[in-house]
């Protein structure tokens, strides 16, 4: 098992975001994290690279509590690749150096061996034509390619992806959706936050509905899309599949 939350608890100034969360991730695995906007999706996210620390709960990395205060934060956040729905890209740096950046000063590639490693990572973004241009010059789509291809360079253990193709139109998130899905076909261990009920069901092999700060159920993209017993999924699904 690549990951472990147990009871994961998050407080925000005495108000509960998360109330005791379970998750597990194990090698290869690809889930998804759907749910009402303001139910603690990114919380849990930042939490578990601790981004944000919670409030009580437990986090084991391949069995290793990641929560202790002598924990390695660096070295977990290092295994945990991540991508963000605006991108955050270097606007100052090409594609290449976005991708070569975290190589020289992360990893302490030389030159020529971080170029190496990030055109190979571009190339599996379809992104090689492109890595000379600067943010600026890119796509929507191209920008998430190239910050996906950034977080693949460092050879991660698991990506996390907070809505990837939120901020893009239905052409672009078709682009991302396929190379996320190229990941997928690679056996990458990803879990992902989206409201993209296309994106899902293409690469989850299961979906986590998170109500409330509470995982109200867990089950194939078919299981929970069509019909689903609770109400309150029904509704929400049916509602995301006309926004
Ligand atoms: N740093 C913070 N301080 C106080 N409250 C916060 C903080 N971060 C998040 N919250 C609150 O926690 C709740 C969950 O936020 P979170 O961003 O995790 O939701 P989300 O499920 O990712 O929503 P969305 O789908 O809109 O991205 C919200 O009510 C939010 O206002
Ligand atoms: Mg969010």
């Amino acid at each position: 098992m690549i990951l472990q939350v147990r009871q994961l608890t998050k407080e925000f100034d005495g108000k509960a975001v998360l109330r005791g969360v379970d998750l597990d991730l194990a090698e290869g695995q690809v889930k998804v994290i759907m749910g009402p906007s303001g139910c603690g999706k990114s919380t849990l996210l930042r939490c578990i690279n601790r981004l944000i620390e919670p409030t009580a709960g437990k986090v084991l990395f391949r069995g290793e509590d990641v929560l202790r205060a002598e924990a390695d934060v660096r070295a977990l956040r290092q295994q945990i690749g991540f991508v963000f729905q605006q991108f955050a890209l270097y606007r100052h740096l090409s594609a290449l150096d976005n991708v070569t950046l975290g190589l020289r000063k992360l990893r302490g590639m030389h030159a020529r061996e971080a170029n190496e490693k990030a055109m190979h990572e571009l190339q599996r973004m379809n992104m090689a034509e492109h890595a000379h241009k600067y943010p600026a010059h890119l796509s929507g789509g191209q920008k998430q390619r190239v910050a996906i291809a950034r977080a693949l360079a460092m050879d991660p253990a698991v990506l996390f992806f907070d809505e990837p193709t939120s901020a893009l139109d239905p052409l672009m998130s078709r682009e991302v959706i396929s190379v996320i899905n190229q990941l997928y076909m690679d056996n990458i261990t990803m879990l992902c936050v989206t409201h993209d009920m296309f994106l899902a069901k293409y690469i989850a092999d299961q979906v986590l509905f998170l109500d409330a700060g509470v995982v109200r159920a867990e089950g194939s993209a078919e299981e929970l899309f069509s019909g689903h017993s609770d109400p309150r999924i029904r509704e929400f699904f049916i509602h995301e599949h006309h926004s």
